[in-house]
């Protein structure tokens, strides 16, 4: 499992702003996700929301400054920061941020922040003018130069009917940062994997493009699972409507000549390069500048063939070492194992993922993968039905083994262009 959430302890400390209701779905999510989630309220958090409500969408005990007296009371705050792999205070009010930037323990929040040793994460939300006053400003500061991670607070409408700097951000951008924090020591820790996805297009003319029905799901699916696993990802993608995982860099393009520009431009230094992206075959050879009337009659659309990426790489990477590992994608419709080890070897990829997109549990839009993986020494290993995101894991925990074995000649140092 490369879910990072899976088993840890995450204490999230809710305090006195209306945004302490979004909480409740973020404490459901981190659930969801196999985190087994400790929250603890403020007097005034518990005003907005009740720890019922906690309680219900995590299955554990929330707690409140009653607990501090109650029977475990006087090591209750003790026991909780131990076991934390993970604090996040979210929402933060302005009270709570300055207790923490002047380490004051007066409640079992405060305190539990104080007595832990692990990553906190703090998400700050109440009033603009509360924000920008130089005191919150300050004591902002002193929190991040202690490296708690401050996220947000976000832009917009604010409860006192104003629009401005102050929103909490959302649950599911703060249940990312979670992911990425708790992701960040793994075995990809301080490499960087560059990700391809989607499909390309290329213009006709200003309205209109050659496209392909690519979703981009699975490349973001190993987006995310790198970084899982600790890496630092460059996410390359043409045009889909999907959002982008925490903490991945991403590089929008459109056509297959921006897709190769930008890969070469990320390439130095990189372990891993994953061409998972329907790059196009073919471009018009000019597009129109303006837009093709109906009057002109049928127009012929004369193609050229686009770049093809993975070669090009193959010959970065005889003259600089890098990347490391190249790993393809083959969507076939027939021939699968033939045309994919032809495009293994012609390509000089170290792996290629093989999918038979006109089975109907695989290959575009739909959720599920079926996938058999081609490796240049002749092995292949076929995987059962999986779900994207499973298909990207294995493939990722394939990548690390190849880093693994292929570790006792790394690339010269020299090497980085
Ligand atoms: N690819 C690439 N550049 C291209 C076309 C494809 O780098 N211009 C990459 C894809 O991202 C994928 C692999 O090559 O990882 C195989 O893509 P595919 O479209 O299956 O193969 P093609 O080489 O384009 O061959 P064909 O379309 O004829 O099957």
């Amino acid at each position: 499992m490369t879910n990072p959430i899976q088993d840890k302890h995450i204490v999230l400390g809710v305090t006195g702003s209306i945004a302490a209701y979004k909480a409740a779905d973020l404490a459901s999510k981190l659930t969801q996700a196999g985190g087994l989630v400790d929250v603890i309220l403020t007097e005034a958090a518990a005003r907005f929301v009740s720890p019922l409500t906690f309680q219900s969408v995590t299955g554990r005990k929330a707690y409140v400054d009653a607990d501090l007296w109650g029977a475990e009371g006087h090591v209750q705050h003790i026991g909780l920061a131990r076991q934390a792999d993970l604090m996040l205070i979210a929402p933060a009010s302005a009270n709570t941020l300055a207790r923490l930037a002047h380490g004051l323990a007066d409640n079992l929040l405060t305190l539990t922040a104080l007595a832990a040793n692990c990553p906190l994460l703090v998400a700050p939300a109440m009033d603009g003018g509360m924000y920008d006053h130089p005191a919150t400003q300050a004591n902002l500061d002193l929190l991040r130069a202690r490296e708690v991670v401050l996220i947000g607070p976000a832009e917009g409408h604010l409860a006192s009917g104003l629009s401005g700097k102050g929103r909490m951000v959302e649950p599911g951008a703060l249940f990312g940062a979670v992911r990425l924090e708790l992701g960040r020591g793994g075995p990809l820790a301080g490499r960087k994997v560059i990700v391809t996805a989607g499909g390309t297009q290329e213009a006709i003319d200003p309205v209109r493009v050659i496209a392909n029905r690519s979703s981009g799901k699975q490349g973001f699916a190993l987006a995310q699972a790198a970084l899982d696993l600790g890496a630092g990802v460059i996410l390359i993608s043409g045009p889909v409507g999907l959002e982008t995982p925490a903490g991945a860099q991403r590089v929008e393009v459109e056509s297959a000549q921006q897709m190769l520009e930008a890969v070469m431009a990320a390439l130095p230094a990189a372990e891993a390069l994953i061409m998972a992206a329907a790059v196009a075959d073919f471009q018009p050879v000019s597009a129109a500048g303006q837009k093709i009337k109906r009057e002109q009659g049928v127009p012929e659309i004369r193609l050229e063939r686009t770049p093809d990426i993975l070669r090009q790489v193959a010959l970065q990477k005889e003259r600089s070492g890098w990347p490391r590992l190249t790993v393809g994608f083959a969507a076939e419709t027939q021939g699968l194992l033939e045309n994919a080890r032809h495009k293994l070897i012609s390509k000089k990829l170290d792996l290629i993922a093989a999918n038979d997109i006109l089975a109907q549990d695989a290959g575009f839009s739909v959720d599920t993968n079926r996938v058999t993986l081609l490796y240049p020494d002749g092995q292949t290993e076929t995987l059962p039905l999986m779900t994207k995101n499973e298909v990207a894991e294995a493939i990722l925990l394939r990548i690390i083994d190849l880093l693994e074995k292929g570790s006792e000649h790394p690339p010269h140092s020299s090497d980085v262009p």
